[in-house]
């Protein structure tokens, strides 16, 4: 590789790791991480968990300390955007008009939260949680408010109504689906956690569609739904998706739908380009069955962790495909959620264990897609060697109490 070396486009979890694992893997060309955010790479989950909660302070989020950067040779770009690619001249077109020529390119752009296009969205107190300073100015409205409408019922809307609510909040959440988190998990997960939020004093509206946001000298009052009823609130949390940030790579000519499209090995058609996390949509062996071209968008830290480094092995002269198995988590109330696998709606559920303290798993075609956990962090392990090594489970031995399915997984093949 040349002089000009890597430039990262996006310095969140995933350009940050590859950053990193590119310089525990022995690159020695420059590398370039481009931010739009003015703070250090900083992780997201406690944004809507502990730091939300007023549990932990910001430097608890910093992926690393500033000495880092400089150590390792690695040039930080904070609070500049990346606005166009010169694929024949390979430059990268910064927002401060300079341009940045690269060897390779890859693109770590993440996702942005999905506005919800109805009258008053954009009234000021009228809230989104994807940054630190969106976390931010949350804390501060938790502190002031009394009641508060959540739009969303999926992990940022849950999240944040269960922070609220031991805070003492009155929180409605107002979901469109029939369940929580349907984009998820189970039904009979979604179940166990609208009644976790419900013994909290936390209200659903499922079915429900917000037609407009009701503003009282400039602020938001309330929410109006299409059945004519009408909440009031001292602010509105919208958590209702992300959509990917995909247009660099789209105003390029590169393929670039719902997510960058890339191969196996994280290329997009371009062999100077690459893509990874919130942003890149990939095959994925765990995706057979789920979706028409076996592709997926993950939208995970494991996922920008994963895909960081399997880049970072290829870029230093060892390819490998992508093949990590997907996992995820949710703390929610006194509860913890770990999933591992990918489910689809219509996969069908065996549920081991009961009461507070269980697994559903999930089965596509017959065979294991996923476990969903629930305060069962040793189903979730042995789900994770299960799925990861793509040892067959019936769901027959699921459902059976007394099959010894630790026993299956730790079987050498
Ligand atoms: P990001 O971390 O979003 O980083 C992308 C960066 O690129 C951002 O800084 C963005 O501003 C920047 N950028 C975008 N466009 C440009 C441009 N043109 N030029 C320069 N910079 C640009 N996942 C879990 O697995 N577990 C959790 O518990 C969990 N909790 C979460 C809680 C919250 C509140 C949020 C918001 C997310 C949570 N996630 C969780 C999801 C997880 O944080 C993301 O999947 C992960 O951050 C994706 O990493 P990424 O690098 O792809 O994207
Ligand atoms: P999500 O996709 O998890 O949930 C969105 C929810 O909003 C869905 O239930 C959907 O049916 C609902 N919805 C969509 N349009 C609506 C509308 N118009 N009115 C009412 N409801 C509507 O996305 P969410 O919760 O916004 O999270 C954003 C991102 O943050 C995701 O990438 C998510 O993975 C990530 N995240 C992950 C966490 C975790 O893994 N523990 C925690 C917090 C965020």
């Amino acid at each position: 590789m040349s002089a000009a070396g890597i430039v990262i486009a996006g310095a969140g979890q995933a350009g940050f790791q590859l950053a990193a694992s590119l310089r525990e893997g022995g690159f020695r060309d420059p590398i370039t991480l481009v931010g739009d955010e003015t703070a250090l790479p900083y992780q997201r989950p406690p944004l809507s968990k502990a730091y939300l909660a007023g549990k932990t302070d910001r430097t608890g989020l910093f992926l690393r300390q500033p000495g880092f950067f400089t150590e390792h040779s690695i040039t930080h770009r904070p609070g500049v955007s990346a606005v166009a690619i010169d694929r024949a001249g390979r430059r990268l077109g910064l927002s401060d008009g300079d341009s940045l020529a690269y060897d390779h390119l890859v693109i770590a752009t993440g996702a942005r939260n999905r506005p919800l296009p109805v009258p008053g969205a954009e009234l000021d107190n009228v809230h989104q949680l994807r940054g630190l300073a969106d976390a931010d100015a949350l804390r501060a409205a938790i502190a002031a408010a009394q009641a508060i409408v959540v739009v969303g019922a999926g992990f940022i809307g849950l999240e944040f109504a269960a922070v609220a609510a031991t805070r003492g909040l009155s929180v409605t959440v107002v979901e469109a689906a029939d369940r929580a988190m349907a984009r998820a998990v189970s039904p009979e997960i979604a179940r166990f956690f609208r009644g976790v939020h419900e013994a909290m004093g936390v209200r659903f509206a499922f079915g429900a569609s917000v037609t407009a946001i009701v503003g009282r000298q400039g602020r938001a009052a309330g929410i109006v739904l299409a059945d004519g009823r009408e909440l009031a609130a001292d602010f509105v949390l919208i958590g209702i998706g992300v959509v990917p940030n995909r247009e660099l790579a789209a105003a390029a000519g590169l393929p670039a739908d719902d997510g960058v499209r890339v191969d196996a090995f994280l290329a997009t058609p371009d062999p100077a380009i690459s893509a990874i996390g919130d942003c890149a949509r990939f095959p994925s062996p765990f995706a057979r069955g789920l979706t028409p071209d076996g592709t997926v968008r993950i939208e995970s830290v494991q996922n920008a962790i994963d895909q960081g480094r399997c880049l970072a092995a290829r870029l230093n002269g060892k390819p490998a495909p992508y093949a990590a198995l997907p996992w995820f988590w949710s703390d929610q109330g006194m509860h913890k959620l770990q999933i591992a696998g990918l489910a689809g709606p219509g996969d069908a559920s065996v549920v081991r264990g009961a009461g507070d303290a269980f697994s559903v798993f999930r089965f596509r075609d017959g065979s294991l897609s996923a476990v969903e956990s629930v305060d069962r962090a040793a189903d979730h392990m042995i789900a994770r060697r299960l799925l990861a090594a793509g040892t067959h489970l019936t769901p027959n031995q699921a459902a059976d109490p007394d099959f010894d399915i630790k026993a299956l997984a730790m079987r050498r093949p």
